[in-house]
């Protein structure tokens, strides 16, 4: 009988490579069989997302965005407009629960789990009503995650308030959060901020609800699902909060717009779905999404990936001169560029000098402050932060 040293391929298989006397054997062909998260990748996994995600392994995925049901409590009477048509809004059996302590179990359980399967490095996006996000928002921060930000998602074109009793619901709230208040989550600031013609991206956002020919509708023309999200939103977190190849889990995955916007964003996606009509419509639309090629997907590096190029250098380079002033956003401060970098504040008969942080920091008594967006210089076309010079030199620098 032979003997045979083994080895492991990368699919964690043995495979025999040598005999006793040490001739190379033919490998045995196999194809390799995908374990852990690789088996799940670009699949919609069909059923409770509890239960699935209990399958997962621990730190396996890089953001989860969930979308889970609203809990609208809408009762039994139809929703109509003055004409009497009825409003095609949420009614579905999986948005009904018998109470709010349910809801709040089923929360916690699935939040668990998310938080479990999410790499250390890895980040939660919420979305939801005002019926449920306070009390999902509460189970975030109870599960250990750390919240980064709400985003508001203004609606366009919202439904109207029909009976006219309350004001017209045109907002959802996007829960941002990261798996632990210390985790290096992923945050594209450059890349949104360009997206945003060179401002900084704000946590309000507006997309108009999913109407036209992004609305998947069945033979019938009747809404496949009620509740099917603009896949722009989508495309924004995954660009804002995520890297080409991250894996993103939706556990809530409905007609698949988590999905559809990363495959065409170059993200690998696991969906969990209970319903099967959902399942089919999601399946058909992501088949029909042409991924973006590499080119395309290279998103403006983060400053923290950017060169470093202090104030001092901006002064050298003479792009602010020194005995310039320099003014807080709303003007109410001022400060004298020094030719070393610093800057100077005189404030009565106290004195104040030192980086553009500390001086940004002092004049605000505040503990911090980032001085290359506080402090503004005079431009020809009026005040612009000195980030703008910071950009000019970094530009100049890469050639
Ligand atoms: C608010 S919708 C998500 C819509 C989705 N974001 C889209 O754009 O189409 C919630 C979805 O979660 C599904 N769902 C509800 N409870 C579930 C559970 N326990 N496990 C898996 N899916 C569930 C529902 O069938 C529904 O499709």
């Amino acid at each position: 009988m032979g003997i045979f040293s083994l080895t492991l391929d990368s699919w964690g298989l043995k495979v025999p490579l040598l005999n006793h006397n040490g001739a190379t054997m033919a490998a045995k062909k196999k194809t390799p069989k995908k374990t852990g998260i690789a088996k799940h990748l670009d699949k919609i996994i069909e059923g409770d997302c509890i239960d699935a995600m209990k399958a997962l392994p621990d730190n396996s995925v890089d953001l989860v965005f969930a979308d889970p049901p609203y809990n609208l409590q809408l009762g039994q009477a139809d929703l109509t407009r003055p004409d009497n048509s009825r409003v095609d809004g949420v009614d579905d059996e999986w948005d009904k629960f018998e109470s709010f302590k349910a809801y709040d179990a089923f929360t916690r359980g699935w939040l668990a789990e998310a938080r479990r399967v999410l790499k250390p490095t890895g980040a939660i996006w919420v979305i939801g009503s005002y019926h449920n996000i306070f009390r999902v928002g509460t189970a975030v921060q109870d599960c250990g995650f750390w919240i980064l930000n709400d985003v508001i998602w203004r609606k366009s074109n919202p439904m109207p308030n029909f009976r006219g009793t309350r004001l017209t619901n045109a907002h959802e709230t996007l829960i941002w959060a990261a798996k632990d208040q210390k985790s290096k989550y992923t945050f594209n600031y450059r890349a949104l901020k360009t997206a945003n013609d060179d401002l900084q991206m704000r946590s309000d956002w507006e997309f108009p609800i999913c109407t036209g020919a992004e609305r998947i509708k069945d033979a019938d023309g009747a809404k496949t699902h009620p509740t099917q999200k603009p896949e722009a939103l989508l495309h924004r977190v995954l660009i804002g909060a995520t890297n080409p190849g991250d894996v993103v889990l939706d556990p809530f995955f409905g007609s698949g717009t988590t999905g559809a916007a990363a495959k065409y964003l170059g993200r690998r996606y696991i969906g969990i779905e209970r319903d099967k009509t959902y399942i089919a419509a999601a399946k058909k639309r992501i088949a029909a999404v042409k991924p973006l090629g590499d080119e395309a997907l290279k998103t403006q590096p983060s400053p923290k990936a950017a060169r470093r190029v202090p104030f001092g250098t901006v002064v050298e380079n003479r792009l602010i001169k020194p005995g310039a002033k320099l003014y807080s956003p709303r003007g109410n401060h001022s400060a004298k560029v020094r030719a070393d970098g610093s800057l100077f504040v005189k404030d009565g008969e106290d004195e104040i000098q030192g980086s553009i942080h500390k001086v940004g920091a002092a004049v605000q008594n505040a503990a911090a402050c980032n001085g290359w967006t506080y402090w503004h210089y005079e431009a020809k076309t009026g005040r612009k932060p000195i980030d703008f010079l910071r950009d000019k030199i970094r530009k100049e620098m890469a050639g």
